[in-house]
């Protein structure tokens, strides 16, 4: 693998076997750290990262892993830097660029994230934008290595909200790396056409496979990874949260659809997720649509087959790789 000096902006820039590299290095990183063996090789490199959305787990997965790598990092969060405001996306590149080794990104369009990548002359790492989550694939796919020992052939259905971010993201870490994807969704909210097709060619070439149904419990019949996500993501408007519950609430992960799966089947999601309502805007929509969850039941959540701390560990060593292998020697 020789990923020195390139961008992690979407999983479709890379080949299988890159995907695969880098995942062989994250189980390697995490190894060392677990041993408690040092890997600080990027010391005097410094990195920035810029959240223009809130973020916990993708912030400090980059911090933590920049230091342990020996690195430095300054974080911008989303009021704190002329991003946008007064300066653009191209100024601001070229700006840090000048600064700093590297630089993650979360914010709106994936385009913001493409032009910054295009005048930093550094690497430039998606943190999550609109329609990507890359870093947090990799994470997944680490994750379900972990618990099967292979991807090619793992069924993965994911339910609810298909056409953001993760819904896309899966689908093209699914298609690259031979899993087969099931979106369940309203049609409405399938992942985007053109995206699909792409996908659907690349799943060719890997043995795996891309559908969509409206049905779950057909979706979800046999698979190993059930997978969901929030219904109204940043960004949205708080005001979507009706039409979003009238729409998804029969793809919420509960034990009936658990049930459909295999018996040994991994329940799995980003996070952050709306399981009970001990969050404050789980609380006001719990009471204003009198639901005690939305996207997955608390059984589920809490549930043997649910590995979603794992996945959210995973989120620091998959990191650790992505800088490691761009920036490295
Ligand atoms: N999964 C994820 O990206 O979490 P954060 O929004 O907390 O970074
Ligand atoms: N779809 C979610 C993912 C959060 C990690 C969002 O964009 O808010």
């Amino acid at each position: 693998m020789n990923l020195k000096g390139k961008n992690f902006l979407k999983l479709l820039d890379f080949t299988p076997e890159e995907i695969a590299d880098l995942l062989a290095l994250s189980a390697e990183l995490k190894a060392k750290k677990k041993a408690k063996i040092a890997h600080d090789t990027l010391h005097g490199k410094n990195i920035a990262l810029i959240f223009e959305k809130a973020s916990t787990r993708t912030r400090c997965a980059f911090e933590v892993a920049a230091f342990d790598l020996g690195m430095h990092t300054t974080y911008l969060d989303p009021s704190g830097s002329q991003i946008g405001k007064k300066e653009s996306i191209s100024d601001t590149a070229q700006v840090l660029g000048r600064m700093y080794d590297g630089i993650e990104y979360r914010g709106f369009g994936q385009s913001l994230v493409e032009e910054l990548a295009k005048y930093a002359g550094v690497p430039v790492w998606n943190g999550l934008t609109t329609e990507f989550h890359p870093t947090q694939i990799l994470a997944d796919l680490l994750t379900i290595q972990e618990k099967f020992g292979k991807l090619k052939g793992i069924k993965m259905a994911y339910c609810g909200d298909a056409r953001f971010n993760m819904g896309n993201s899966l689908m093209v870490g699914c298609a690259k790396m031979g899993l087969d994807f099931v979106a369940c969704a309203p049609k409405k909210y399938f992942p985007q056409q053109e995206l699909t097709e792409t996908c659907k060619a690349l799943a060719k070439q890997s043995g795996g496979s891309v559908t969509q149904t409206e049905d779950i419990l057909e979706g979800v019949k046999d698979a190993d990874v059930i997978y969901t996500d929030v219904w109204v993501s940043m960004g949205e408007p708080m005001e979507i949260w009706e039409e979003r519950i009238k729409d998804l609430a029969p793809y919420q992960v509960n034990a009936k659809v658990m049930a459909a799966a295999k018996p040994d089947a991994i329940f799995m999601h980003c996070l952050p997720s709306f399981h009970d309502l001990n969050t404050s805007i789980g609380k006001e929509m719990g009471a204003r649509f009198g639901r005690d969850s939305m996207e997955v039941s608390p059984d589920v959540f809490d549930s043997k087959q649910s590995v979603v701390f794992d996945e959210a560990e995973n989120r620091m060593h998959t990191i650790k790789a992505v800088m490691l292998a761009t920036l490295g020697e």
